[in-house]
């Protein structure tokens, strides 16, 4: 049996030829995806190489070993090539990845604005914290009430003048928009056994408004119900909370007043905080800045309410809390605390 020499030259032939043209190939793939499919193209299944294998049955049993080693050789050599490429690309990849992605942490990011507690807001809560240090408990009622607290059990009955003094906003014959906090007192004297202290706090309405008024302000009311209470306890935790929220330096003043749900009745002053008592536009030259009412409870009140006198007494104030913001930070006008101008809320963040 002679061997057909030609063939295996010729195979020989082909095979270094095939392993050069891959080895190029190989080289010049500019990126993974095009070296995977020369992969593909020349080493696999159906690839250049297998292809090839097939050929082998065209030779001499004795040849066909020979040339399958030679085969495998030539293989082996092409997946080291293709390693050593794998490795050189996907440094550039990772090199062009990094400089293309590369984060400048030097730069400025961007600017999220602070949000801030709305002046009149930080004022209540800090007027509850000086007078939760005196005992008081947190209360609030409905800004819709029923006349009866907003009025009758306040000792102001239908044809009463005081009605007068609060421009209500009806809402329908036996409702309101609260004109003031006090009807929480009733809500609280009617739920709760004395002796207690509370404040309650929130908007309230009147049909009126000026540089000084707004239709929709916010009142902070106090109550204590004790067995021994006079005028002299109730100025005493005024002027203490006035010194405490304002600073030391800060005078109250009590005038006489009337109020039909407090008996003897004050009116609160607080020294002028812009001129210190000297005259300003602020206090329209008198020194002074009225921030609300007070007074002992009116016997008509716990009556209304249920609550047994003269074995329980008390005193009651309400303030404006615009009004105190205006004396803590100095505002010239009221208006500015409903307009959410950003520029007017900015300077409280
Ligand atoms: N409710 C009164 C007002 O709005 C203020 C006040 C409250 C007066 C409690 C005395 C006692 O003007």
């Amino acid at each position: 049996m002679s061997a057909p020499s030609i063939p295996t030259a010729e195979l020989n032939q082909q095979l270094k030829a095939l392993l050069q043209a891959a080895s190029e190939s190989f080289q010049q793939a500019a990126s993974l995806r095009d070296l995977y499919d020369l992969k593909v193209r020349y080493l696999g299944k159906n690839g250049s190489f297998s292809n090839l294998m097939r050929e082998m049955a065209k030779l001499s049993k004795e040849e066909r070993p020979t040339f399958g080693q030679a085969v495998n050789e030539a293989k082996a050599k092409l997946e080291g090539n293709y390693a050593i490429c794998e490795t050189r690309l996907t440094n550039a990849e990772v090199l062009t990845r990094l400089t293309a992605e590369k984060l400048d942490m030097t730069l400025p990011g961007p600017v999220v604005p602070n949000g801030a507690t709305h002046p009149i807001y930080s004022v209540t809560r800090e007027i509850c914290s000086i007078l939760a240090r005196l005992g008081y408990a947190v209360r609030t009622g409905p800004m819709i009430e029923k006349n009866r607290y907003n009025f009758e059990a306040l000792n102001i009955p239908e044809d009463h003048p005081a009605r007068d003094m609060q421009d209500t906003f009806y809402i329908d014959r036996e409702h309101v928009l609260r004109t003031h906090t006090s009807p929480i007192q009733i809500h609280v004297l009617e739920n709760e056994a004395p002796p207690l202290r509370v404040i309650g706090f929130g908007a309230v309405f009147r049909r009126d408004s000026d540089v000084s008024h707004l239709p929709n302000f916010h009142q902070i009311e106090g109550l204590l119900v004790d067995e021994k209470v006079s005028m002299a306890d109730l100025k005493g935790t005024i002027s203490f909370f006035v010194r405490e929220l304002f600073g030391a330096d800060l005078k109250t003043r009590f005038r006489p007043s009337f109020f039909p749900f407090t008996e003897p009745s004050a009116e609160v002053d607080c020294s002028c905080p812009v001129c210190r008592g000297k005259g300003c536009a602020l206090c329209k030259d008198s020194g002074w800045i009225e921030i609300g009412g007070s007074g002992l409870v009116n016997p008509n009140v716990f009556k209304a309410a249920g609550v047994e006198y003269p074995r329980w007494k008390g005193f009651a104030f309400g303030f404006g809390v615009e009004r105190m913001a205006i004396i803590k930070y100095g505002i010239n006008d009221i208006r500015l605390f409903p307009e959410n101008d950003l520029r007017f809320l900015r300077q409280f963040t």
